[in-house]
């Protein structure tokens, strides 16, 4: 199993999936980009042009390179068409049953030795991996948010993991230029299982301390060396996607810490998603 990945699917092309392929198809990787619709994945080709096209401008990539790197996506609405990828890279919506119905239809398309990672940031790989035949051949490679710029993949070994499929998934982390860590399948693996309760803690001490986003923000970032504030993460993350990440742990680890805070409830139903709705816990200018 532990050969060289030439050609990696990923499949959904949010915010995530569309960040991991931009890291493939930079690395040199040919990938295959399977969205529902082709709107949505001319979307995402977009979105990587658009930040290949800035690395350009600010000289930190040429425009051959650059154009090469976009002719390395190709986009499908077709399943099937992941059937030649040596890896696939799951970055769907976060719910386990679209999860598990995915990896067992993929099980059947891809090659017997082909390795599929889910990009879960809270669900179990070890449930999303018992839907398929051959749950060795599945493990977790947690990229963060934006995927480009941050370093870290968290690669997670499920309980049946073989070490092939974890020490090829551990592999290309590193060809994708990411620094990664080795974890096991615990909720929340390791970064989200300490930030997530945080970002909690963070929301409530706006309440309790009567303090603005704007100071709580200046507080974290100034006091604590944070790159961005709480509320600024948050608003990068999606309100929505905290939310649900702190229910999922919440439900499997029952500590208080771990449930969302009334107020991003509150937000996340009333549409107030951060940066993608254009409104969170600040206003953004349309992109
Ligand atoms: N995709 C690709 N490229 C991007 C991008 C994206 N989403 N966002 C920005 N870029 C590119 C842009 O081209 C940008 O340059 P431009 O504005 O001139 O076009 C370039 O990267 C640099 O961007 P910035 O100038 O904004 O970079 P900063 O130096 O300010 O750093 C940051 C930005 C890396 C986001 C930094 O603020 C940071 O580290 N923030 C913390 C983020 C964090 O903690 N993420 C983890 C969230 S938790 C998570 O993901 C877990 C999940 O399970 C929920």
């Amino acid at each position: 199993m532990a050969r060289e990945i030439r050609t990696v699917g990923v499949v959904g092309l949010g915010a995530m999936g569309a960040g991991i392929a931009q890291l493939c198809v930079e690395a040199g990787v040919e990938t295959v980009g399977r969205e529902m619709t082709a709107e949505l994945g001319e979307r995402a080709r977009d979105r990587i042009a658009h930040f290949l096209t800035r690395k350009v401008d600010k000289g930190l990539l040429e425009r051959g390179a650059r154009d090469a790197a976009v002719g390395r996506l190709s986009l499908t609405t077709d399943l099937s068409a992941l059937a030649g990828c040596d890896l696939v890279i799951e970055a769907i919506v976060e719910e386990l049953a679209p999860k598990q119905e995915l990896f067992a239809a993929l099980e059947g398309i891809v090659g017997g030795d082909a390795v599929l990672a889910t990009n879960t940031s809270a669900l179990s790989v070890t449930e999303i991996a018992s839907a398929t035949s051959s749950p060795e051949r599945v493990v977790g490679m947690h990229f963060f948010n934006p995927a480009p710029l941050m370093p870290l993949v968290e690669v997670v070994r499920a309980e049946r993991s073989s070490d092939a499929a974890f020490e090829v998934a551990y592999a290309f982390g590193e060809k994708l230029g990411k620094h990664p860590i080795r974890c096991h399948d615990t909720p929340g693996f390791v970064v989200n299982r300490v930030l997530i309760p945080l970002l909690n803690d963070c929301v409530r001490v706006l309440d309790e301390a009567r303090v603005s986003a704007e100071d709580l923000d200046a507080g974290m970032k100034h006091g604590a060396g944070w790159p961005m504030g709480p509320c600024e993460l948050l608003d990068l993350v999606g309100i929505d996607v905290h939310v649900h990440a702190s229910e999922a742990l919440w439900q499997k680890l029952r500590e208080p810490r771990m449930a969302p805070p009334a107020r991003l409830v509150a937000m996340a139903n009333a549409g107030l998603l951060g940066r993608k709705s254009g409104r969170g816990f600040y206003g953004y200018a349309a992109s």
